[in-house]
């Protein structure tokens, strides 16, 4: 026995992330990094002070409710909670804190890539370079669209959408937005506020979502809100897959609807619907808004300050629950 309190961390983590663990604390790593099963999850804390999860690991009310009784907090190496009960956590008396903040440049370049990939058909350019059925160049071939001068409506204007506003305008973008409630004219910055969505959507060229996945958000995106988009307007999604309607998506990006989207997350990631792999008009990534390594080790250590303050018996930085 170390004496030291026991974490179990799902999945692997930077290594600086997991050598300040192994020095802390008696951690318990995920060396393979397979995704764990509830029951293993469940097993594996058995002991355990608290879990690092990350958004893979399904922390239903039914996992929770079978975590051993030594579990005091969650810390997920992760902004997004949608994974987590938290309501089941807080009857069960279990702390859940996330990690804010630290990702939103690196989720913005993100979005940024999805816009500009996804208005500039860059999916399949690449595609012709690397099947080598690039014929030659030609005038009126490959053509998307212009995102320089028009209007970005950004759904979710926290911390990710301030700065997604910040490089557009960089791109002489208009920026408008939705959100629960109108900020500071510091932080709009000139950005228009829109009071609901049904008047964003019509001003969107493109439209990009950034906000947390709630009961209150799933399938946001439907068909009517669709309908009310521009004609060609582009949607780029780095929040959460269950913010959109999937069926609701597809059908307009093979109606010509929308001319294109962006997308980063899904929904039952990773075996995400098959149509959007056959769809020439997306520019898909493997949910990678946080991953660089700048990002993904800063992850990492808020999760520990969290944990270390528990432990200590001190209130977390970033208390959810
Ligand atoms: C987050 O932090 O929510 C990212 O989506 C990775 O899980």
């Amino acid at each position: 026995m170390s004496g030291k309190a026991v974490v179990l961390v799902t999945r692997k983590l930077p290594d600086a992330v997991e050598l300040r663990l192994a020095r802390d604390y008696d951690a318990r790593f995920n060396v393979a990094d397979t995704v764990y099963s509830s029951d293993e999850i469940v097993r594996l804390s058995e002991g355990a002070e608290v879990i690092i999860p990350c958004h893979t690991e399904k922390l239903t009310a039914e996992v929770i409710g079978r975590l051993p009784d030594t579990v005091r907090a969650i810390c997920s190496f992760s902004v997004g909670v949608d994974h987590i009960d938290l309501d089941a956590a807080r009857q069960r008396g279990i702390l859940v804190t996330n990690t804010p903040e630290v990702l939103n440049d690196a989720t913005a370049e993100i979005s940024m890539l999805l816009m500009l990939g996804a208005a500039r058909r860059a999916y399949e350019g690449e595609r012709q370079i690397r099947t080598d059925t690039w014929a030659d160049w030609g005038a009126v071939a490959q053509l998307g669209s212009q995102i320089t001068g028009k209007r970005l409506g950004i759904i979710g204007m926290g911390r990710v959408g301030q700065i997604m506003a910040r490089r557009a305008r960089g791109f002489d973008m208009e920026i408008h937005y939705y959100n629960r409630s109108r900020l500071s004219p510091e932080l709009e910055a000139g950005a228009i506020y829109h009071d609901s969505l049904e008047q964003l959507l019509p001003q969107s060229d493109v439209l990009s979502l950034h906000c947390p996945a709630t009961p209150e958000s799933h399938h946001l995106l439907n068909l009517n809100r669709i309908a009310l988009l521009p004609d060609g307007a582009i949607v780029v999604n780095t929040a959460r897959g269950a913010v959109v309607d999937d069926d609701a998506l597809i059908s307009a990006l093979r109606s010509g609807k929308l001319s294109a989207a962006g997308l980063d997350v899904f929904n039952n990631e990773p075996n995400i619907d098959p149509r959007y792999r056959e769809l020439k008009n997306t520019f898909l990534l493997p949910h990678i808004g946080s991953a660089t390594r700048e990002t993904r080790d800063a992850m990492g250590f808020r999760a520990l300050d969290n944990v270390d303050a528990i432990i200590a018996g001190d209130e977390p930085r970033d208390r959810l629950v």
